[in-house]
């Protein structure tokens, strides 16, 4: 009863321009040669067959997933006729597979993040399934490494269950992405893990929760999926757009009393920003992660990506990072990283 659902509604601006909104990041290589979305894909592919394998993306993005994907049935690509959040997205997966298995056992998996510990990954799932069984809402919580805002924390208290390695854990508190101090607050205090975005739930536990926190987006989507085949694109556009615009991290997770944590080592990543993302390149003895052409003179730990066949020299560069690109170059200092959502913003206004 075993189904994966991979979320992949991405807008891309913070890899920008190697990802843009028509090709998000869980579109781009890794060293592999494999994208984010089918590293996923095979990350899970043991536990769920094809089959079993669901995805949930914007209608524009279909495509693309299809390309990536060839494996998954169509019928199984969910398509969004715009993003809604993704509480949305997990309970129209969750309310199409109940339709048709009622005891499904639903693993939701982000679609750009990457996992270096696959053998504990695969542990922690199992542990995960069989709290799901009971009807919990489970969580993997990674140890966090610095104040970070960006993620949902989580804290952990007595172990409900043991096995496969690890640790089950109440979740007393979630909180999604809390301010600076607060978050100093939580790495502090020392009970919490950031919430990884992976969860283990039955869809039928999943939607009881939507009906008591988000009845009415609850109720649209069961008429979406319940209605028949051939009225439910129409019903679709209809009823998507009016559905409310909320992440299951605050619709759900901060108001739940069923959650469980597994804390876990999974070498988790979020690929948040170009050096992350080059990061998970090879780099030579001076630290230079070079994608694509590049000869360095004396240049310390800079990041290169060369999307095109221009030959790239440089020298003494230190901290910096280079995105070459058809039309465009972007020369970034490594401290300022952060910002290229600005500068994706500014060039989409001067073009
Ligand atoms: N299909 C679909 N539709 N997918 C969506 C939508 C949507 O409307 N919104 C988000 N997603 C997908 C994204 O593509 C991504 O794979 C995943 O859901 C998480 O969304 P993000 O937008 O990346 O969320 P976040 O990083 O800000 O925060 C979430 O992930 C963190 C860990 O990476 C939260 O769950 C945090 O609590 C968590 O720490
Ligand atoms: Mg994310």
């Amino acid at each position: 009863h075993f189904y994966a659902i991979i979320l992949a509604g991405g807008s891309g601006t913070r890899l920008w321009p190697l990802s843009t909104p028509s090709f998000p990041k869980q579109f781009l290589p890794l060293p592999t040669g494999n994208s984010m979305i089918q590293e996923t894909l095979l990350r899970v592919a043991p536990l769920a067959p094809a089959d079993q394998t669901w995805v949930v993306t914007g209608k524009h993005m279909a495509p693309l997933v299809e390309e990536h994907l060839p494996t998954v049935p169509s019928n199984q690509i969910l398509k969004e006729p715009m993003g809604r959040g993704s509480a949305a997205a997990i309970a129209w997966a969750a309310a199409a597979i109940a339709h048709k298995d009622p005891e499904a056992i639903l693993g939701i998996f982000s679609a750009d993040h990457v996992i270096a510990n696959v053998p504990t990954f695969r542990q922690t799932l199992q542990l995960a399934c069989e709290l799901a069984e009971q009807d919990r809402l489970v969580t993997i919580g990674i140890k966090p490494t610095s104040p970070e805002t960006g993620f949902g924390y989580i804290r952990f208290a007595d172990a409900v269950c043991e096995g496969h390695g690890h640790q089950a854990c109440r979740a007393e508190k979630f909180v999604e992405k809390p301010n600076r101090e607060t978050a100093e607050s939580y790495l502090r205090d020392g009970h919490y893990v950031w919430n990884a975005g992976i969860f283990i739930w039955k869809a039928s536990a999943f939607l009881a929760e939507m009906q008591e926190h988000l009845p009415d987006s609850a109720q649209k989507i069961d008429t979406i999926v319940n209605a028949p085949t051939d009225h439910q694109s129409q019903l679709l556009e209809e009823l998507w757009p009016t559905l409310e615009n909320i992440t299951v991290d605050y619709a759900v997770l901060e108001k739940t009393t069923n959650l469980v944590v597994i804390p876990a080592d999974l070498g988790w990543g979020d690929v948040g920003n170009w050096e992350q993302y080059g990061d998970l390149f090879p780099a030579d003895a001076q630290g230079v992660h070079a994608v694509g052409n590049h000869t360095g003179f004396g240049s310390q730990n800079v990041v290169i990506f060369n999307n095109t066949e221009r030959r790239i020299y440089t020298i003494g560069l230190e901290d910096v990072i280079v995105v070459e690109m058809d039309d465009l170059t972007v020369i970034c200092h490594k401290s300022h990283v952060q910002r290229v959502k600005e500068l994706a913003e500014h060039h989409r206004n001067q073009t």
